[in-house]
């Protein structure tokens, strides 16, 4: 049992089996971790019901971990059905069963300005399109001057309320732009008050109705009148975390579930789902055909063994996610036992087990039943090689099964079916990088072309960079100008020259002759053969080529992965990494091995078992062709993109080593 010593996240840890616990918290559109180290605790333990109904807590993972029933969730649960949601009450709204279907709400007769902008007719306006939001009031180039008149009833959180003699400022934001709406309200107004008794405090939630007038301030065009003040959520002002002062990224942190209601991690998870909403444009303007890649794999595609492996083989309570130790099957010699073991009898249950490299890989165990999952760092676990494990029954997949790496092998078989496809999905690594710039869990875009070759593929990579750049500088003005304000100096003037200029081109042979003559001291250091470490690729995107993204191509082929093809010179392979400041590597991609003996010469070299490719190799077998993809990690895209420091707040719920909280 030695090797089961340290745990690379510091508590047990769970599949995601419920985002909308966390989508209440954080409703702008975002990915949701695949770990949740909570849901379990505040959802309704499955039924053998056999709903699939949209409403029911529906397991993301349920095929994973074996529960074959959907889970359906009683309207008392904690999942926020929809009667749970609190406008309901407040607005008075009456629920209605419109003419199609969809909800809508007849909301005491008041006009659904909002929607109807959107060229939707007022009768037909679904209930969400019916709430009015801050940026509809005032986002346009008017600042909101144009409906400087009109009835509005406005829904927040309170940023600050500011006591005057005869009335009070109140400034609400409701996350659908950085700016705040001031509302002034006076003594004599329904609701008054409930600012006299100081409920309206920061963070606490209210509607306000009233009139729409120019203001007499200079911070902004146009103010709201209350006629009406109404608390929907109190916020007590002594605890509450989230306070008007600066707090650092560090602390907020720690308080991810409420670190969207601060200016930053709101702008950057706009500008995130922005950036997420202009790459499947961009794909599918270009033709491409979107697919899921597994989550599950047998595969490592990068070869590099730094896979979390899913398992049920260690058994766990489920009502306690802390395994005892000694609940492992364990061979008289202390080593886990993979190969037999009584584990129906402890959990009742089937398992699945899956055996990592035995140095420094990680465990991640399933249990089938409580859909907990443990992550244990082996360090010195004598794990047999997989091939040689033999069938396992007990075992969910029947084999050793992984998180995945990367979706591009599955990617592959589909491009050489439709020609040009792409994955938008996460994926995971059990590297022991504690950097700010590698999560356990990132999302990666990986568009894969049939038909090309490593200049198609440098031709994609700078149009799909240059297009979401674009895209954001055109729709997310007000959050692009905050950030550079506040975040990075000039961040827009760089990201026009990245979305303006020609991406520049250089080989792996240039950046060595450039790292050899440059006057600054590296850490590592640096001859032809070298893998590139962080420090030169910010050298070659900061320095050399002044702040502008840089494709370096043709690497030894010694550092790169098994799948890229090999270039005439027998050295090199037709790899590309596109480098940018700050962050370093944004993409990595390559011109693929077509030819069969030549991939199976370099697999046999590197010692991978043929047999567990044999899908991919059969790609080579019937009609082959040259093809080329790439992979950008989209959590470093958001970096780029926003200025933002540290990858832990470009994703809403960072999965690092040591960490998987919320
Ligand atoms: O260079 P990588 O390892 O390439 C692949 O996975 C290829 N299979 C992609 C392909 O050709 N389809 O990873 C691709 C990108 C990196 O350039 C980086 O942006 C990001 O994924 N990345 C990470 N992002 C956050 N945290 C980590 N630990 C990351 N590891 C890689
Ligand atoms: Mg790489």
């Amino acid at each position: 049992m030695s090797g089961l010593k340290r745990l690379s996240f510091s508590s047990s840890i769970f599949f995601s089996r419920h985002s909308r616990l966390q989508q209440q918290l954080f409703s702008v559109s975002v990915c949701m971790p695949r770990f949740c180290g909570l849901c379990h605790t505040m959802c309704s333990p499955p039924t053998t019901s056999a709903s699939t109904s949209s409403s029911s807590c529906t397991s993301i993972f349920r095929y994973a971990i074996g529960v074959s029933k959907s889970l359906k969730i009683s309207e008392k649960s904690n999942c926020l059905g929809r009667k749970q949601w609190p406008m309901q009450s407040s607005t008075n709204a009456k629920w209605v069963e419109s003419e199609n279907s969809s909800l809508v709400v007849e909301n005491e007769g008041k006009k659904a300005t909002g929607a109807k902008s959107k060229g939707l007719s007022s009768s037909s306006v679904p209930l969400f399109k019916k709430r009015l939001r801050i940026v509809d009031i005032k986002g346009g180039p008017d600042e909101g001057l144009k409906r400087v008149g009109e009835q509005l009833l406005v829904r927040g959180w309170v940023r600050t309320c500011r006591l005057q003699k005869a009335f009070s400022f109140i400034e609400v934001n409701d996350g659908s732009t950085v700016s705040n709406l001031q509302a002034i309200a006076t003594a004599n107004i329904e609701g008054y008050e409930k600012i006299d008794l100081g409920l309206i405090t920061t963070g606490s939630s209210v509607l306000l109705d009233g009139v729409l007038v120019e203001s007499q301030g200079s911070k902004q065009k146009v103010e709201l009148q209350v006629s009406k003040l109404t608390l929907v959520g109190e916020s007590d002002a002594t605890t509450f975390p989230v306070q008007k002062k600066k707090l650092s990224r560090e602390y907020l942190r720690t308080i991810a579930h409420l670190r969207p209601r601060t200016n930053t991690f709101g702008a950057v998870a706009r500008v995130r789902s922005a950036l997420a909403f202009a790459t499947h444009k961009f794909f599918q303007e270009m033709g491409f055909v979107w697919l899921a890649s597994p989550i599950v794999t047998a595969a490592d595609c990068e070869g590099a063994g730094e896979q979390f492996c899913v398992t049920t083989l260690i058994p766990n309570s489920h009502t306690n996610p802390n395994t005892p130790i000694n609940k492992i099957p364990c061979t008289k010699d202390g080593l886990i036992d993979w190969s037999q073991g009584d584990y129906q009898l402890v959990t009742g249950k089937q398992f699945m087990c899956s055996l990592p490299k035995a140095q420094g890989a990680a465990l991640l165990i399933i249990q089938s039943t409580s859909v907990a999952l443990l992550i244990i760092q082996s360090t010195s676990v004598a794990a047999p090689s997989a091939p040689s494990m033999g069938p396992l029954p007990q075992d969910f997949f029947g084999r050793p099964a992984y998180l995945t790496v990367s979706g591009q092998l599955n990617a592959e078989t589909y491009a050489t079916a439709l020609c040009d496809v792409y994955t938008f999905g996460p994926t995971f690594r059990a590297e022991n990088s504690n950097t700010s710039r590698h999560l356990a869990e990132f999302w990666m875009i990986e568009p894969e072309l049939a038909f090309a070759d490593l200049k198609d593929d440098m031709a994609c990579a700078s149009a799909y960079l240059q297009y979401v750049v674009k895209y954001i500088l055109d729709n997310c003005k007000e959050d692009m100008e905050f950030f550079s304000t506040w975040i990075e100096k000039d961040l827009t003037t760089r990201l026009t020259n990245v979305a303006e200029k020609e991406i520049i081109h250089v080989t792996y042979s240039d950046v060595i002759d450039i790292l050899s003559k440059a006057k600054k001291k590296f850490e590592f250091p640096v001859k032809w053969g070298c893998d590139l470490q962080s420090e030169h690729e910010r050298y070659i995107a900061e320095d050399a080529f002044e702040g502008s993204p840089v494709i370096v191509t043709d690497y030894p082929k010694d550092i790169k992965a098994f799948y890229m093809r090999e270039n005439d010179d027998g050295k090199t392979v037709a790899a590309m990494d596109l480098l940018v400041p700050r962050v370093g590597e944004l993409i990595g991609g390559s011109q693929r091995e077509e030819r069969l003996e030549k991939l199976e010469k370099r697999m046999d070299a590197l010692g991978l078992n043929k047999d567990s490719y044999w899908w991919y190799l059969d790609l080579r077998r019937y009609g082959s062709v040259p093809h080329a993809g790439f992979g950008l990690g989209f959590e470093r895209l958001v970096q780029f993109a926003t200025g933002i420091e540290n990858i832990r707040d470009a994703i809403p719920f960072p999965r690092t080593p040591g960490s998987a909280d919320f």
